[in-house]
């Protein structure tokens, strides 16, 4: 964009904050108190948009607290006006997600029921009590594991099948991926094992593995994941089972479904716990006989505050019967037990109020509305802001600046305004309204194909520009010290820097104007210093979709410096058929790459810091024994994976390619080689098997 349009640009700026307003229209419905149908009607679709996006998205935008608040306001209402009830068992969702054949439950899975406080789980407790004629029965209380319903049939001891929960009646058929569970035998021990059992339990990632799984990702740049059930959930719907074995799932066996034959049953719901644990599966070790509620209630409060101690993710505890045949004489509801009852530990909250909502602009032009709150401590940190993730959630909660809101912490989840207090809300407060265009650049803003996102679609846009460039300077690209946000701000305002290769046409001077000299001196030789970093550091540094470090890395070892990383084209990162040529990088991310990289801006950026210098001096280049040289692997070797191999050859300066041509030096070839072998022989390369490369590897020779 032309400096003079720039400068315009931003004086629009200037006038769009004053005159918002004017400008944004499509204002939120106005909220009047809605009849029963309507609110049961509302309630339906906001659980259902929920329901998407916990079951087959796996992201989940409110916290569980707040979703089991819809859904009880949303049963008590049909409990009200039982002519308006759905009918029975649509109250459990669906997790299947079309990608994997369904398989039907022998016994339907169920849900549990819901209670929060003493007073819901003693009635319970009283009911029970009453309808087994006060006989002397026992509990058990055990963990509520937080993570995804599995059920795991077992025929004479082997794993046949494992399905999803489903809609309850079926579900995704997961097999292999659960295969794919360490630490879930495939073959049960033991002289006890009935001829067939649907074991029902729960797949989950303890909190070592999540937080070390997340700490491998940060250092390949990757986002961490956010919550560990929602990863256990999509991980278990992967459609590659090898991908499965990469993620550190664990899994716990809490009960049952069909059991044949029957007569052999446990009698106690704390026998199965034992038996299955005879059997070599994971068991509920954590549990408890109780038999009167004071017990109950001061076992409950003291998992509660012994929560976080627990490897594994909680929510809550469930309470069952003890006595498997009472649990029968009990029996099932439509959506859950009669016999068990869940309690869920409270999610941290605390009162506030909106002092603003402003949009965000993200790198890639998407907008996210922030409420910024009144700072409020909630168990034990300070929460200042919480997204209000898009437009959907904004309208749907129809918050509004000045509204006194309750926000909530819950586990990894990050703050979410649960609850506007409209009836602390000043009679004129005015509705938020929708941004029709970006509020950076003015740019019309675009809806996706969902409606609650939007986006501005202009490169230019100078909120996205400093955004990228915040991105290119941070750690995860070339890491240049002492350019925050704030420097950033000022040197695109002050038209100094548009692009990367901006950066390294700054003089002193330059910076001195903004920072003073001492600190532009240092600032300078940082900059400086940061131009000869290693080519990945600027690929990863340009925020190209999935491309962290290790994969810049990757590519940059592939293809080598920044001038070749210019001219890539698709073909030489996927074949015609969409699979990955670049040593190590999936498929899906190296589609990505290819429609990025060969984008003419992204092409522009890369010449631009070419261009200016960008790239290693010949001292900082990597030296080793295959320096230089191109390997080609075919076959399957003995001991060495593909990609151990390939690691293995990078390491020692080496490059690993895909196909057979003159410039290839060695072909290291196993078991079952393909047409490689054959172009090898035909070209006169030389030939080795996994004991000459290691030969080479150690620096013995080869030529
Ligand atoms: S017993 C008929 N025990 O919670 C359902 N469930 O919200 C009996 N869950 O679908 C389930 N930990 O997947 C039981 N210790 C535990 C549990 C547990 C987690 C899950 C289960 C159920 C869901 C209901």
């Amino acid at each position: 964009m032309s400096t003079s349009m720039h400068t315009v640009l931003r004086r629009c700026v200037g006038i769009v904050r004053l005159s918002v307003v004017v400008l944004f229209t499509h204002a939120v419905a106005v909220a009047s108190t809605p009849t029963p149908a309507e609110r049961i009607g509302e309630l339906r679709e906001q659980i259902a948009y929920h329901d998407n996006l916990y079951f087959r998205q796996a992201a989940p935008e409110i916290s569980d607290q707040a979703y089991d608040r819809l859904k009880r306001e949303l049963r008590e209402l049909e409990r009200l006006h039982p002519e308006l009830a759905g009918p029975a068992g649509t109250g459990i969702g669906d997790d299947r997600s079309g990608r994997f054949p369904t398989r039907a439950h022998l016994v339907p899975m169920l849900s549990l029921e819901k209670s929060y406080t003493a007073a819901e789980l003693q009635a319970f407790f009283a009911r029970v009590a009453r309808s087994t004629d006060n006989a002397d029965i026992t509990w058990v209380l055990e963990p509520k594991y937080d993570g995804i319903a599995i059920s795991l049939t077992y025929e004479n001891g082997r794993l046949t099948h494992a399905v999803t929960r489903g809609n309850g009646r079926e579900g995704d058929e997961v097999t292999a991926n659960a295969r794919a569970i360490r630490g879930l035998p495939v073959e049960l021990a033991g002289d006890d094992v009935p001829e067939l059992v649907e074991l029902r339990g729960e797949v989950y990632l303890t909190h070592d593995a999540f937080a070390h799984l997340n700490v491998t990702r940060t250092k390949a740049g990757l986002e961490p994941f956010a919550h560990p059930r929602n990863l256990a959930a999509g991980s278990l719907k992967l459609t590659d089972p090898a991908e499965v074995t990469q993620r550190p799932l664990s899994v716990v066996i809490h009960g049952w479904g069909a059991w044949e034959p029957a007569a052999t049953q446990p009698v106690r719901q704390a026998d199965f716990n034992a038996q299955v644990a005879g059997w070599g599966l994971p068991a509920v070790e954590e549990y408890l006989v109780v038999e009167d509620f004071a017990t109950v209630w001061a076992e409950v409060e003291a998992c509660g505050e012994r929560r976080w101690d627990w490897p594994f993710p909680t929510d809550g505890v469930v309470l069952k019967v003890n006595e498997v045949a009472v649990q029968d004489t009990l029996g099932v509801n439509a959506d859950a037990p009669n016999w068990a009852m869940a309690f869920k530990f409270s999610a941290e909250q605390a009162i506030t109020r909106v002092r603003a909502i402003t949009l965000q602009v993200g790198r890639t032009g998407q907008i996210t509305p922030v409420a910024e709150l009144e700072p409020v401590n909630i168990g034990g940190t300070t929460i200042a802001r919480a997204s209000l993730h898009n437009l959907n959630r904004l309208r749907q909660l129809d918050v509004r600046i000045g509204d006194t809101v309750r926000v909530e912490k819950a586990g990894e989840i990050i703050p979410q305004i649960v609850a506007v207090l409209t009836e602390r809300r000043d009679d004129h407060l005015p509705i938020f309204p929708l941004p029709q265009v970006c509020p950076a650049c003015l740019t019309p803003l675009e809806v996706g194909a969902q409606g609650g996102i939007m986006s501005c679609t202009n490169p230019d846009c100078p909120a996205q520009v400093r955004r990228r460039l915040e991105h290119f300077v941070s750690a995860s690209g070339v890491d240049i010290k002492g350019i925050g946000p704030a420097l950033i701000a000022k040197l695109v305002d002050a038209d100094l820097v548009q692009v990367p290769a901006d950066l390294y046409r700054l003089s002193r001077e330059h910076l001195a104007a903004l920072v003073g000299e001492n600190k532009a001196e240092k600032l300078h030789a940082e900059i400086a210093r940061s131009r000869s970093a290693p080519s990945w550091r600027a690929l990863a540094g340009l925020g190209i979709p999935r491309v962290g470090p290790a994969t810049a890395e990757r590519l940059a070892r592939q293809f080598g410096e920044l001038d070749a990383l210019t001219r890539i084209r698709s073909e030489d990162l996927i074949t015609t058929e969409g699979k990955s040529r670049v040593a190590g990088v999936g498929d899906a991310t190296a589609r990505a790459i290819a429609e990025s990289l060969t984008q003419p801006a992204q092409r522009r950026q890369l010449q631009g810091l070419h261009a200016v210098g960008f790239g290693p001096t010949s001292d900082s280049a990597r030296q080793g024994p295959l320096q230089g040289r191109r390997v080609v692997l075919t076959g399957a070797l003995p001991t060495l994976s593909r990609a151990e191999a390939t690691a293995l050859i990078v390491a020692a300066g080496g490059e690993v390619a895909t196909r057979v041509n003159r410039e290839t030096d060695y072909v290291v070839a196993g078991e079952k080689p393909g047409s490689k072998l054959a172009a090898a022989r035909q070209l006169g390369i030389q030939i080795l098997d996994e004991a000459g490369l290691r030969a080479l590897l150690a620096g013995h020779g080869g030529d």
